[in-house]
């Protein structure tokens, strides 16, 4: 398939997420704008595609003529913008998960984008906490400004620059012992990063008529694999060859932790908003329309976790083998 007539702006094409969506665009030889506070950002992600083809754009969100400028031009527009804390006055989940996706799909419809996809989470309809209230709200958002958008609710994204199995492996590095919140039998449905990408893709290219256009329909992306967190840890503990006691803390306690760390640390390893989301499964529901329903096939962690998370072991990718 070759998109070369078509051009893309990506909000939030730096993160984590975006940047597989940028450099999956870019391999269709679709013309892309990478939308950032900050375009220095995206000045890496220039040769994943030819010359000219992958352009940083400054974007001022509090300036709605700067989110028009963004999404002039473009048949495609990707919100990937999302926060996991909430610092100051600005980063707030309802003015980031609400009102600026409201602003850019309203810029979409003024601008006659042909397709939109706004990213959200996965829990956003049944979660108590504020991210999730907010998440929720903004994907309604959406669908009242842009009522063609495909809505994708990942559960938690792993891939080789994840900030989950990542840090918790960074943590393992140091720590004697992690933490179970409230037991650690929360449940998780990681969904592989690439696959959130084709999901994307398929959202934003197929066919608008008959069951699969996917227009004005909501996706749960989750993949093979369903852990509880305690069972995370034992892949984790696998993967990097480090085995550390797991330490059961209480929901209060780590309310309160999380208080204390949001409180006093610029990036917060954990907050008391996240504890209350840790208190529903974070699983795909029955029904819910699914990869499957993008005819995206889900990536088994155990095809993933070894190709960025042996680093982690003790002598690195060599651990384990005896000179020769
Ligand atoms: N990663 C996961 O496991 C996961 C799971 C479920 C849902 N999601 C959702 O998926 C989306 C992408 O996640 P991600 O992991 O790729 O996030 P990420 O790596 O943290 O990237 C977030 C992006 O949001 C932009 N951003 C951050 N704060 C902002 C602010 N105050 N104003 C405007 N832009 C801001 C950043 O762009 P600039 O700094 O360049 O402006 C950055 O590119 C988010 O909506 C997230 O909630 C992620």
């Amino acid at each position: 398939m070759t998109l070369s007539s078509r051009t893309a702006c990506i909000f939030g094409g730096t993160g984590f997420i975006g940047r597989q969506i940028v450099r999956e665009l870019a391999r269709q030889g679709v013309r892309i704008k990478v939308a950032s506070r900050v375009p220095e950002r995206a000045y890496d992600l220039r040769p994943s595609g030819t010359v000219g083809q992958i352009v940083p754009f400054a974007c001022d969100y509090k300036d709605e003529g700067s989110v028009r400028a963004a999404v002039q031009g473009c048949d495609f527009v990707v919100n990937c913008i999302g926060i996991l804390f909430e610092k100051g006055k600005s980063n707030r989940f309802d003015k980031i998960h609400t009102e600026l996706p409201a602003r850019i799909a309203g810029a979409c419809a003024d601008e006659k984008v042909d397709r939109f996809v706004h990213i959200s989470a996965l829990g956003a309809d049944e979660s108590q906490s504020k991210y999730a209230k907010s998440k929720l709200a903004g994907e309604q958002a959406v669908l009242e400004a842009f009522p063609k958008a495909t809505i994708l609710r990942p559960s938690v994204v792993f891939g080789p620059d994840d900030n989950f199995f990542n840090m918790f492996a960074k943590l393992a590095v140091i720590a004697p012992a992690l933490p179970l919140i409230g037991g650690g039998q929360t449940k998780f449905q990681p969904v592989y990063v690439g696959d959130v990408a084709d999901a994307v893709m398929a959202a934003l290219t197929r066919a608008a008529i008959g069951d699969q256009n996917p227009q004005g329909k909501i996706y749960e992306l989750g993949g093979p694999d369903i852990l509880s967190f305690k069972e995370i840890y034992e892949t984790l503990f696998e993967q990097t060859a480090r085995r550390r006691a797991l330490i059961s803390l209480p929901w209060g306690l780590a309310k309160f932790q999380g208080a204390v760390m949001n409180a006093f640390m610029p990036t917060p390893l954990l907050t008391a908003d996240q504890v209350v989301s840790l208190k529903t499964d974070n699983v795909v529901a029955e029904g819910a329309l699914t990869l499957a329903d993008l005819g995206v096939e889900s990536t088994a962690l155990s095809t993933i976790l070894p190709t960025y998370l042996a680093r982690f072991k003790p002598g690195g990718r060599f651990h384990g083998k005896k000179a020769a």
